[in-house]
């Protein structure tokens, strides 16, 4: 038996394999289920007891050996590869490009928003996207007949009609007020959802960032200068605002905020329709009702808020002339935006 070991070790060690392959093949022939170790193992279960011991230790060198010998191979043929793969591959060949995901410009202009406003001290609130009629409406003084109610621009529950589809963030604003005592700066993102017709300038479901600021003495010109340095900070050092007055339920006076068309200064272009002024947003002093609903005492406190659709700020900024693209997701589109790229 110890010459068939030896023999079985010889030619372990002159084993020269022609191609990766034969290394398995000779792996399997001598270590596998059915190899000649475990013939030799089979064999040695009927040797004499005396012999045991040293034809034991016979096997387990032929065994470590070989084995050994399999894995070194292994790892020759596998360098060899490697060093040999450059020669037939073209090396002028450029490297193909990752495909890395990118923000999308929703993200990035609300993300960018947000940090304006945390410059000034604001913090980030937010709140249920199905919400109830106090929270969007009656906390905000809407009548009862106030056309925002209507069926053609909220989404009810059709079980019970007291529950909705938060149509503006400002719901967040009144979960805030109830939370917490002035002073409040919070500003409010959020996807908001209205029964509108889908269109170029449209959509059912958008995203608004409102802010709220309650003080003791806050003023109208508080707000000016807060939306003034807003606007620069999104659309250039340049830019001016102008305000003209609205009318909102829970803010008097409200006012519509515009800036200066950042595509031509000012002068008059096709974007801005030759007027010189983009509208970017609603705002106004918050409502004394509103405050009273809220149990913040309006004789002791003032506030203001505004609000803004982010796809409308979006579009101006990158100059997008169809809102629906931000929700179709086509990434050629969206690719376009993300500064980190
Ligand atoms: N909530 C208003 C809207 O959705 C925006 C707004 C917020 C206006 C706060 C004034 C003050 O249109």
């Amino acid at each position: 038996m110890t010459d068939k070991i030896n023999e079985l070790l010889r030619r372990v060690e002159e084993f020269k394999p022609k191609a990766a392959s034969d290394i398995e093949e000779f792996r399997i022939r001598i270590l596998g289920k059915k190899g000649e170790l475990n013939a030799l193992m089979e064999e040695f279960k009927t040797v004499a007891p005396e012999l045991k011991r040293e034809l034991g230790q016979q096997l387990n060198r032929l065994k470590n050996e070989a084995t050994a010998r399999i894995n070194a191979l292994r790892e020759e043929w596998r360098n060899a590869a490697d060093e040999q793969a450059p020669a037939d591959e073209d090396l002028t060949r450029p490297g193909s490009a990752e495909h890395l995901g990118s923000r999308h410009p929703i993200s990035l202009v609300k993300n960018q928003i947000v940090e304006v406003f945390s410059r000034l001290g604001y913090t980030v609130a937010e709140g249920p996207e199905i919400e109830d009629d106090w929270h969007v409406f009656s906390a905000l003084n809407f009548p009862p007949e106030h056309p925002a109610r209507d069926m053609q621009d909220t989404f009810f529950i059709e079980k019970n009609p007291d529950i909705l589809l938060r149509t503006h963030t400002s719901s967040i604003q009144v979960r805030t007020m109830e939370r917490q005592k002035p002073p409040i700066r919070v500003i409010c993102p959020g996807r908001v959802f209205r029964n509108e017709a889908i269109s170029y300038r449209a959509h059912c479901i958008f995203h608004q960032i409102e802010g709220l600021y309650i003080d003791e003495g806050v003023s109208f010109a508080d707000m000016k200068q807060s939306l003034l340095y807003f606007a620069k900070e999104v659309f250039g050092e340049q830019t001016r605002i102008r305000m003209r007055p609205s009318y909102f339920p829970f803010t008097e006076p409200s006012a519509e905020v515009d800036v200066s068309c950042n595509l031509c200064g000012g002068k008059g272009c096709a974007v801005c329709k030759g007027t010189g002024w983009l509208e970017i947003m609603g705002c106004g002093m918050v409502d004394p009702n509103v405050l009273k609903a809220n149990d913040i005492d309006p004789e002791k406190y003032s506030g203001f808020a505004f609000g803004m659709g982010v796809e409308r700020i979006a579009m101006l900024k990158y100059g997008v002339k169809d809102l629906r693209l931000y929700f179709e997701n086509d990434v050629r589109f969206l690719h376009q935006f993300d500064e980190a790229l």
